[in-house]
């Protein structure tokens, strides 16, 4: 699967949003080492911090079918520039050590960032 396709597909379950009180509607996607493909995304609540980020959706939906290993992140958002991951989701992306992380747009902005990159000085399992 290219990069590309994998844009797609986070575009694909954006559509799935449920954001009533952001109305900002976010989509990911996750490809595994095995090639499988799992999206995700955000998912609102009426009590705001319950609410779920896309990426995190998706990688908790690859992990939790016991698959760990992730080669590649896409996150998609109706955004002017590249979708950004938040803070927690950066975190969460750092966990499972994912490489490549694919920010995008519903135009025709890409952006290609490695983990380092995206998290530098990051909190892990080898700081325990
Ligand atoms: N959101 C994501 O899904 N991913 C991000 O990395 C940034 C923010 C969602 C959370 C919330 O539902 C909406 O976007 C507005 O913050």
């Amino acid at each position: 699967m290219t990069d590309e396709e994998l844009v797609q597909k986070a575009i694909e379950y954006r559509k799935n949003s449920y954001s009533p009180y952001s109305h900002f509607a976010v989509g990911a996607a996750v490809l595994t080492k095995s090639g499988k493909v799992f999206g995700g995304c955000n998912i609102e609540n009426a009590s705001y911090p319950v609410g779920i980020c896309a990426e995190r959706t998706a990688i908790s939906k690859a992990v939790s079918e016991g698959e760990r290993d992730i080669v590649a992140l896409a996150v998609v958002g109706d955004t002017p520039g590249p979708c950004s991951p938040c803070g927690m989701c950066r975190q969460f992306i750092s966990e499972f050590k994912i490489p490549k992380i694919i920010m995008a747009n519903l135009k025709d902005v890409r952006k290609t960032v490695t983990l380092e990159e995206l998290l530098p000085f990051g909190f892990t399992d080898s700081d325990m």
